[in-house]
């Protein structure tokens, strides 16, 4: 059993959920069946990442450029997405965790809308942990939009550039109010980010599997967590600093 120290767990966990088709393909099953294993993961994350105190949890679960796949897999894949808010929305209520959708929301199917609207809604006086789906979402378009609308505030008037702070743009963005995520993890053994969260990941630590997301366990969860742990998060000051304002804390 792997042991965790409750204190040391991100607050924010990011997860780019990838290997689905691959893990299919592997069986000779088709790639939708390996969408449909990777749903039963997702019900697993969910439910740890609850359990352990996670306040935030934010999934990778469909990409702006993820458009570009076959048409049939993204019929499948928003099929499969609606079902599992359907059939998920229960158990949300039950764990008391609230539902939040980042993303370009206005190239979903209209169906897909409705049924995350009913579940944003449902789940909004949740207090427990916020899951974050990330939908139809790339990061590169996110910071357009925000650009975009921070522009349109100082034609109207509203805000004049010197204004524009970290803060400030942050709070324009889809995740504004979110934290930014401790750790990120990724599976498949691809090493990149593909579009995810690109302001947002500035200090997150990043961790890569080689499983595949329907093969992805608990007891992987637990290793990436307790590997999160290990690790010194300087935000560009040096190991001395740290040490000494721990201290200071403890004092
Ligand atoms: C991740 O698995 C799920 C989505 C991107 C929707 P993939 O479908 O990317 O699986 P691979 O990477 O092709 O194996
Ligand atoms: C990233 O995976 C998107 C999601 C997990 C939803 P992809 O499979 O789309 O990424 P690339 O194309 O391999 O970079
Ligand atoms: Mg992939």
């Amino acid at each position: 059993m792997i042991q965790l120290d409750p204190q040391k767990l991100p607050v924010h966990l990011a997860v780019i959920m990838d290997g689905n088709g691959r893990w299919a393909q592997q069986r000779m099953l088709k790639r939708i069946v390996g969408h449909q294993r990777g749903a039963e993961t997702v019900k697993m994350v969910v439910e740890q990442s609850s359990l352990l105190g996670i306040r935030y949890l934010t999934l990778f679960a469909f990409s702006s450029e993820n458009w570009s796949r076959p048409a049939m897999e993204v019929r499948a894949l928003m099929t499969l997405l609606k079902k599992y808010i359907r059939q998920e929305t229960a158990r949300m209520m039950r764990k008391n965790i609230r539902y939040n959708v980042i993303g370009n929301r206005s190239d979903l199917p209209d169906d897909v809308n409705e049924t995350l609207d009913e579940a944003i809604l449902k789940t909004a006086g949740n207090t427990g942990m916020v899951l974050t789906l990330a939908l139809s979402y790339g990061g590169r378009q996110e910071l357009c939009r925000a650009a975009a609308r921070l522009a349109q505030e100082a034609i109207d008037g509203r805000l004049s550039p010197g204004d524009i702070t970290t803060e400030l743009f942050d709070s324009y963005l889809d995740t504004g109010g979110l934290p930014d995520p401790d750790f990120l993890i990724r599976t498949s053994g691809e090493m990149r980010i593909s579009n995810f969260l690109l302001w947002q990941l500035a200090y997150t630590e990043l961790y890569f599997t080689e499983t595949n997301w329907p093969d992805f366990t608990i007891n992987e969860l637990h290793k990436a967590l307790a590997d999160f742990q290990s690790r010194e998060r300087r935000f560009g000051m040096t190991s001395d600093q740290l040490t000494q304002r721990g201290d200071l804390s403890n004092a």
